[in-house]
């Protein structure tokens, strides 16, 4: 569900190129949509309404359409039997449901709790490449800021970089976007509602849901997220702080050249490391600028880019649909 949307096309690609054993592909979104086509192993699949009785009667259910399309119909899909996996943020602090990100808490699945929720993109992106220094030791603190693509809002929210980039280029009228600010050649505060202690949305889901998944209520997190003229991959900065330890460079790089789902890009002859360009259309999260913390003898500082479409949502998804069956069948 969402299946035209920015991940939902992800998705479609995903389950092709990853031999997802599927007999039967529904494809939903709006009425909107409903007669368009997207094409899943050469033949074009015709996309229906989400309604209650059209998310009914599958094994497995992916919604991708937003949190309030999930709390109104996943219901209906548990329902009726369905194991659902929602990427929206509609139940990812429920404690009764799973927060999961395959590499990191794959425990965290039991066969009874049939509605698991993929964590935010930039959460996915940190957790995969911090979840493994753990081995060092207690992690304190994590200080992270973000340099977030737009496809982070969608596929309306790319649209609207092109454009204003084209406005710019040809010198023509500038498009208006929903109260975002100039886009193209510009960068911004992650465009999500500020709360009153002056984080936004954005950066409280970093931090509960980066809580939740390593299952340590009390891990300090600072972060700020701020959107960039890039379409796609989301980079962030992250400061790792351990409890009384001194992690050196090497341990650190040692633990992330073997870690799952991870790949190091961090040759400093060439300077050449993580962007977004080379994350993108990829899984792996890229880490690099592996550093001493050079004013604080117990952090780590590392530079992350990771496809956010991808690893950040789809990719996510289906890993842990695939993880589910491992483990316990459908
Ligand atoms: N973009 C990311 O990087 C990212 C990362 C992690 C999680 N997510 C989550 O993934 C979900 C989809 O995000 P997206 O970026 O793909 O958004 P998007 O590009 O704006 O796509 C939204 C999708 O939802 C569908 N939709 C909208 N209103 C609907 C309705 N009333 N009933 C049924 N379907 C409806 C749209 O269908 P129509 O085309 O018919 O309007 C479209 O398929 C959201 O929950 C988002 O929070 C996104």
């Amino acid at each position: 569900m969402g299946a035209t949307g920015a991940v939902g096309a992800e998705f479609v690609r995903l389950f092709e190129s990853r031999n997802f054993p599927i007999e039967e592909l529904t494809l939903l979104a709006s009425s909107r949509s409903v007669g368009k086509t997207l094409p899943y192993k050469g033949r074009p699949v015709v996309i229906k309404e989400a309604t209650e009785a059209s998310v009914q009667g599958h094994d497995i259910v992916f919604f991708s359409a937003g949190a309030t399309r999930s709390r109104a119909l996943a219901p209906a899909a548990l329902e009726s039997g369905a194991l659902v996996i929602d990427n929206s943020s509609a139940f990812r602090m429920d404690p009764e449901v799973p927060l999961v990100v395959p590499e990191v808490n794959a425990d965290a699945l039991t066969k009874e709790k049939r509605l698991i929720s993929v964590p935010n993109c930039t959460a996915i992106i940190l957790m995969v490449a911090v979840n493994p220094l753990r081995a060092l030791g207690d992690i304190d603190r994590l200080i992270v800021s973000t340099y977030q693509s737009a496809s982070g809002g969608g596929a309306a929210v790319m649209d609207y970089l092109v454009e204003d980039t084209r406005a710019v280029l040809q010198e023509s009228d500038r498009p208006q976007k929903d109260g975002l600010p100039p886009y193209a050649f510009n960068l911004f505060s992650h465009n999500t509602a500020i709360g009153d202690g002056g984080y936004n949305e954005e950066e409280l889901k970093v931090i509960e849901e980066s809580r939740k998944i390593l299952g340590d209520p009390a891990l300090k997190v600072n972060v700020t997220c701020v959107r960039v003229p890039v379409l796609r991959a989301h980079t962030e900065t992250v400061t790792v702080e351990f409890k009384g330890l001194a992690p050196s460079e090497d341990q650190v790089r040692t633990i992330l050249e073997t870690a799952p789902g991870v790949q190091v890009i961090d040759d400093r002859a060439r300077n050449h490391f993580p962007t977004p360009a080379l994350a993108s259309g990829q899984g792996d999260v890229l880490v690099g600028r592996i550093r001493a913390d050079i004013s604080n003898p117990h952090g780590i500082s590392l530079l992350i880019a990771g496809d956010q479409l991808l690893k950040g949502a789809a990719l996510n998804a289906v890993q842990i649909a695939e993880t589910y069956r491992q483990k316990f069948g459908n």
